[in-house]
């Protein structure tokens, strides 16, 4: 077959250029220099038959076309390290899993556009990769390319039939030609100047077999990696230069697919419960780019190490101990590892929790029970009374630490009757303020007499007169007071049940004044007055 191949070449120089009347056409080039074409490898069957062509552009990742995603990965292999298929030398390396462009496709059949693939090896390969060009435009035309590949070294126009493959890596130099040229040939809707060009020189071109094989500014050192062998009409037809899938204007794909993701982009920590909840963002650095699979969050201190989904913004974490520094760091992971993170420091504050609302122990005085979660260090709290902005503060408590959170009870007075208060509690730094816990203390019943206030007995000097309270509705706890008045004033001291009448007070007119002060308010009752007998 090399003979063969050998012989058309030595008949090719015979002719005149450009003869085209002749039925096998060679695509030019010569064997490639394994040390100028370090990076480039083969794609073969698990049988051994190369079908690709591809570049290492990272230990474990090679750039080929979209459309030599021909096979399930299990019956490919990737040959690196080598120009010769079949003399055993160089790496076999394992397939993992072959990442196609999310936006390859054929509008036109033949004609892919986004026609790149990212091969992810199951070991890194010893080759040095190649590096990506940091061109932000495509090549010029007339800009001289290089292009390598172990395919068909001979084309038949008449038939349309390709030749044989080679058995070693061969390569050859092209020229970028002008945009409208590739147009021409091909129509507006198969060629795309954005992300195409397509390069020949007379009698020189890819051929079918080079598909995904690179294209290169300069071969060997110093070279870098400009696009990938994609399609063509035949090869080396004069009027068809070959087509090559650039990489410039998906540079962003390709990286963000073969590295470690960017750090989450912004976190966020809320305090305030004894818990501290953990927010991230992740910006995509470019549309097609892979999002993380995986969120990891540590905790520096307790060494807690949190997976959640690629779909988590927030994580919440608990059992911490209130008043302790926490450092916690948040990275994005992909299939190639792990983001450099992103580390926040923050405190938990303590844990209120109110167990009972707005219980009156008394008229405008309420008692709050929460709890308190463990703390590393003694603790202090205040509760606070109001609403909006006015809050009134009680006096400061501490608490010892403890391990088991505790109950704690807060008196507050002087509390509005039927409005909502807020109550919380307050640490010493002052800073750290628990939820505000809205109650609404009831709206109590006014006391009311039911059976009404009654004073009984002989209204004589020297008798025993009695006054008796009746029974009273409301909300209770209720303070009750008795007063005698002698002539509507209070007599001092006069305040039992029982009132001996005295020789000074014959002729005034004596009442019982009964005052029942609750929750709800204040209500007096005076009984009728009597008046005192000789
Ligand atoms: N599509 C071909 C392949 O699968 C490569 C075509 C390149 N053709 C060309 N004339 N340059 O190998």
């Amino acid at each position: 077959m090399r003979r063969i191949a050998l012989l058309v070449f030595v008949l090719l120089l015979a002719l005149p250029a450009g003869a085209s009347a002749i039925t096998s056409r060679i695509i030019g080039g010569q064997p490639a220099v394994q040390a100028d074409w370090a990076a480039t490898v083969a794609l073969e069957t698990t049988y051994g038959s190369q079908f690709c062509g591809g570049s290492l552009v990272a230990p474990q990742w090679v750039l080929t076309a979209g459309h030599c995603k021909i096979y399930p990965s299990g019956q490919i292999r990737v040959l690196a390290g080598t120009t010769a298929l079949n003399d055993g030398t160089g790496e076999r390396l394992v397939v993992e899993r072959q990442v196609r462009h999310p936006n390859y496709r054929q509008v036109v059949p033949g004609a892919p556009r986004d026609d790149l693939m990212l091969v992810h090896l199951a070991t890194p390969s010893i080759v040095t990769p190649i590096p990506l060009a940091t061109g932000t435009v495509p090549p010029p035309t007339g800009t001289l390319l290089h292009v390598a590949g172990w395919g068909s070294t001979t084309y038949n126009a008449v038939n349309d039939s390709f030749g044989l493959g080679s058995e070693v890596l061969r390569t050859v130099a092209v020229r970028v030609k002008p945009a409208q040229q590739c147009v021409d040939a091909y129509g507006a809707k198969a060629f795309f100047p954005q992300d195409m060009v397509c390069a020949s020189l007379p009698h020189r071109d890819a051929c079918a077999g080079d598909s995904g094989g690179p294209l290169v500014d300069v071969p060997g050192a110093g070279g870098s990696l400009l696009g990938v062998v994609s399609w063509g009409t035949g090869c080396a037809l004069a009027r068809y230069p070959g087509v090559y899938s650039l990489i410039v204007h998906n540079r962003c794909w390709v990286e963000s697919t073969i590295n470690v993701p960017g750090a989450p982009s912004a976190i966020a920590v809320a305090q305030g419960d004894g818990t501290l909840a953990v927010d991230w963002q992740w910006t995509k650095p470019c549309a097609d780019a892979p999002l993380p699979t995986t969120y990891r969050i540590r905790v520096a201190e307790t060494g807690q190490v949190i997976d959640v989904g690629g779909g988590e913004r927030r994580v919440v974490l608990s059992g911490l101990v209130n008043g302790a520094g926490y450092n916690v760091t948040v990275a994005a992971v992909n299939e190639n590892g792990e983001s450099a993170p992103v580390a926040i420091a923050a405190s938990p504050g303590p844990n209120f929790v109110a167990e009972q609302r707005g219980i009156w122990t008394g008229y405008r005085t309420a008692r709050i029970a929460f709890t308190l979660a463990p703390h590393g260090a003694p603790l202090q709290w205040r509760a606070e009374a109001g609403s909006g902005l006015r809050f009134s503060a009680r006096p400061w408590q501490t608490v010892a630490p403890s391990e088991v959170p505790q109950l704690l009870t807060a008196d507050l007075d002087g509390l509005p009757v039927g409005k909502a208060v807020d109550v919380r509690v307050v640490a010493t730094d002052g800073v750290t303020t628990t939820n505000a816990e809205r109650t609404q203390l009831p709206t109590p019943a006014k006391p009311a007499p039911i059976t009404g206030v009654h004073a009984h007995g002989t209204f004589d000097v020297g008798r025993v007169v009695r006054c008796d309270l009746g029974r009273w509705a409301g909300t209770r706890p209720f303070a009750i007071e008795r007063q005698w008045l002698l002539d509507g004033r209070p007599i001092p001291g006069a305040v039992n049940q029982a009132l001996r009448l005295l020789p000074e007070q014959a002729g005034g007119s004596i009442a019982c004044r009964v005052t029942v002060s609750g929750p709800g308010g204040v209500t007096q009752r005076t009984t009728a007055p009597n008046v005192v007998g000789g």
